[in-house]
C-alpha cells in the first residue's frame, strides 16, 4: 500500500523558507502543516499584551501552560487562534521578531510546546517546521530535513517581502538575521542545530519549488520503505 503516514521535521535559521516549503510539502502529501514557530510567538505575544517581560521565565511559564492555543490548518497559512481569538495577523510584528527568542529560551515555554506539538503529531501524516523538532519534538521523525540560506540571503528574501517602505536596509535585516540565529544557536535548551540523521539542503540559489520537490521526493521514498 502506498498509504503509509510518516513525519516530516523541517529545521533551520530564520529566513531559509522553511514555512513556505513546509506548506507546500504538506499540500503535495495531504498531509497537515504545523508551524511551531507561531506558537513561540502568540506566548511572545501575550506576554506583550499582559505587561509581561519576555524574560521573566517564571510569569511567561505561567502564561503558556495557561493559554489555550490551536492551529488551524488555513488554505493559504495556518491560523493560530489564543484562547478563542484569532491572532494570525499579529504574529508577523517587528516587536515579537524582537522579543520571541527570550521567550523561546524559556525552558518551561519549551517544554509545554513541545508537549503539545508531540500531540499534533501522534497520527502522523505531519509536516512540522521549526528549530528543534528533529532533535527534540519528534526525534523519531521518519524524514528530518535542515534547511538554510546563507544570511545574506535569507536577508534579502525578508527584504523583498517587507517592501521598501517598511523602512528597514538589507544590512540592518541581515543584522537582524545574524542575531537571532546566534541567540537560536546558543541557547542552552533546545539550540538550534541539525540532527545527526536529518539531510541537509541549503537553498541558497534555489526556488522554494524546487526545494518543496526534493523533499516531496524523499518523503514519498520514505513512505515506500516503511
Ligand atoms: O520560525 P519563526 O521565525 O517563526 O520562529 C520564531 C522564534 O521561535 C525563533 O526565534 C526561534 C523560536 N523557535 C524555537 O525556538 N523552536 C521552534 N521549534 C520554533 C521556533
Amino acid at each position: 500500500s502506498n498509504s503509509h503516514r510518516i513525519n516530516i521535521a523541517i529545521d533551520g535559521p530564520a529566513g531559509a523558507g522553511k514555512s513556505t516549503v513546509a506548506r507546500l510539502v504538506a499540500k503535495a502529501l495531504q498531509y497537515i502543516y504545523v508551524d511551531t514557530g507561531a506558537m513561540y510567538r502568540a506566548v511572545t505575544l501575550k506576554a506583550l499584551e499582559s505587561g509581561i517581560a519576555t524574560d521573566d521565565s517564571e510569569m511567561v511559564g505561567r502564561l503558556a501552560y495557561d493559554l489555550d492555543i490551536a492551529l488551524l490548518p488555513g488554505a493559504e497559512s495556518q491560523q493560530v487562534w489564543v484562547n478563542g481569538e484569532d491572532v494570525s495577523d499579529k504574529l508577523r510584528s517587528h516587536e515579537i521578531n524582537r522579543n520571541v527568542s527570550y521567550v523561546a529560551r524559556i525552558e518551561s515555554v519549551r517544554n509545554r510546546m513541545s508537549e503539545l506539538q508531540r500531540l499534533m503529531a501522534e497520527e502522523k501524516g505531519v509536516v512540522m517546521d521549526g528549530r528543534d523538532i528533529g532533535t527534540h519534538v519528534l526525534p523519531n521523525a521518519e524524514l528530518k530535513v535542515f534547511l538554510t540560506a546563507t544570511p545574506r540571503e535569507r536577508a534579502s528574501r525578508r527584504f523583498l517581502e517587507l517592501g521598501p517602505d517598511a523602512g528597514i536596509s538589507l544590512d540592518q535585516l541581515e543584522q537582524e538575521i545574524a542575531e537571532r540565529d546566534r541567540l537560536d544557536q546558543e541557547r542552552e535548551i533546545a539550540p538550534l542545530v541539525q540532527a545527526a540523521d536529518a539531510r541537509l539542503i541549503d537553498s541558497t540559489g534555489l526556488t522554494i519549488e524546487q526545494v518543496a520537490e526534493e523533499i516531496v521526493r524523499w518523503s514519498l521514498e520514505k513512505a515506500g520503505t516503511i
